[in-house]
């Protein structure tokens, strides 16, 4: 795999299509057991998490269903002050089991302001499962359920992970160059 670049900057490869893959099969069957006879709804966040959204439910074999909704955060390379919602839940979340959906997990930020939200449609449970999970950068007190890969406090982009709107068409995960 070779280097991309994004605009003004340069990534070089990170996490294979593979791995990538291999990892999302792994969290679909922990799912498909733990959320058996729950009928879950998978809550996506648009829009890194689309990819991932796509191969995941793909994977599940259980009933269940997916909503997607739009928060935002973020600017260039660094997150935002305010969470937008840009689209809002239409779903009856009420009683119902829930998966938030997450292609990455940096601050905490959007998560912690949409989470009072989602809880005051007294959902049965909510659980969060992300691909990408950057320990050391949380800053709100969010808790992370399921992460397919715990990676270091970098910029990266592709697999519906953008820089400025950019590179999320690819298969494999980049890491922003030092
Ligand atoms: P948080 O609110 O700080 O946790 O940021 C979460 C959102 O910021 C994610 O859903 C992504 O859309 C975006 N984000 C965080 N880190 C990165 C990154 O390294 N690359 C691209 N987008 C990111
Ligand atoms: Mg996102």
């Amino acid at each position: 795999m070779s280097n991309i670049k994004v605009l003004d900057k340069e990534f070089e490869p990170y996490l294979s299509e593979e791995l990538i893959q291999e990892k999302i099969s792994e969290l679909a069957q922990q799912l498909n057991k733990e959320y058996a006879g729950k009928r879950p709804i998978f809550l996506s966040i648009l829009n890194g998490s689309f990819l991932f959204t796509a191969d995941l439910f793909k994977q599940i074999t259980i009933e269940a269903e997916v909503c997607f909704i739009k928060l935002a955060s973020y600017k260039g390379t660094t997150s935002s002050g305010n969470v937008i919602t840009a689209i809002g839940l239409d779903a009856n979340v009420s009683g119902r089991d829930i998966i938030i959906v997450e292609d990455i997990i940096d601050t905490g930020k959007t998560l912690h302001h949409f989470l009072p939200q989602l809880e005051s449609s007294s959902p049965a449970s909510i659980k969060i499962a992300v691909l990408l999970n950057k320990t050391e950068a949380l800053a709100y007190p969010v808790k992370v359920d399921y992460a397919c890969f715990d990676i270091p406090n970098k910029f990266v982009v592709g697999y519906g992970l953008d820089y400025d709107g950019l590179g999320r068409n690819t298969k494999a995960i980049y890491q922003l160059k030092a």
